[in-house]
């Protein structure tokens, strides 16, 4: 089950030394060509060595909000693939590649260790649901269990910015800007792969559609 792996994921910061044999990076860069798209876009993700981890993956993309949305969207499905494989990975904002908006940086984790960015993100903890949801929760267990791991997805500094509603069978999903008005479009996209990938566990057809404003909307046909 996709939830088991949601729950095993965490952001590692310190990686044992390991490099990536060639086997190991074709596999990896083979996913890249297996992966869903929100908005019918392809990125061109890249996996480098750029002196963090084992490698580091990224892609160029606009500053724009769907490419942004997108590359959320596409770089969390390649974490839990590599959590899968029991790779270590975190998401990092401050690579320098240009045109990309953040890097996934992965390889094996250095047990025992943590950093000072673990203490700063309060070490992962995370807001209860309540506090995230307009409105009522589902009483759906099916719609429980993809609002539980939309809430355990990744965060530039733990902001978990998500909120959520749900109305007539459908769960509407957006990010609350900070008060500098600064949106998380990766993030968004984020919680919409943890959404679409729980939710194709429970249900034939899951579809990811715009819908007013800056809200996404889970729809289940
Ligand atoms: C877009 C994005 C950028 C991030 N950038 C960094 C970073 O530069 N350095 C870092 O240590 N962690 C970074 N993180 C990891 C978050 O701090 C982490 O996801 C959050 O604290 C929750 O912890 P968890 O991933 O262990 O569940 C980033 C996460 C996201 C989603």
């Amino acid at each position: 089950m996709i939830i088991e792996t949601i729950k095993m994921r965490h952001s590692t910061r310190r990686f044992a030394s390991h490099v990536l044999s060639e086997e190991e990076k074709s596999r990896i860069i083979e996913f890249f060509k297996s992966l869903p798209s929100l908005h019918s876009r392809r990125l061109d993700w890249q996996l480098r060595d750029l002196g963090k981890g084992s490698g580091t993956i990224f892609a160029a993309c606009m500053d724009k909000p769907n490419c942004l949305v997108e590359y959320g969207f596409q770089g969390e499905i390649i974490v839990l693939e590599l959590t899968k494989q029991n790779y270590a990975s975190c998401w990092n904002a401050g690579i320098k590649e240009t045109a990309a908006p953040a890097g996934i940086v992965i390889g094996k984790e250095e047990p025992g260790k943590f950093s000072i960015n673990d203490l700063i993100t309060n070490m992962g903890r995370r807001k209860e649901l309540s506090s995230l949801v307009e409105g009522t929760l589902p009483e759906d267990e099916r719609f429980l269990q993809i609002l539980e791991a939309c809430r355990l997805a990744p965060s530039s500094l733990n902001r978990q910015p998500w909120r959520f509603a749900f109305h007539n069978n459908e769960l509407y999903i957006w990010t609350k800007p900070s008060i500098l008005g600064e949106h998380h479009w990766i993030e968004l996209g984020i919680a919409l792969s943890h959404a679409f990938l729980v939710a194709q566990e429970f249900f034939t057809r899951v579809i990811i559609e715009k819908a007013s404003g800056d809200r996404y909307r889970l729809v289940i046909k």
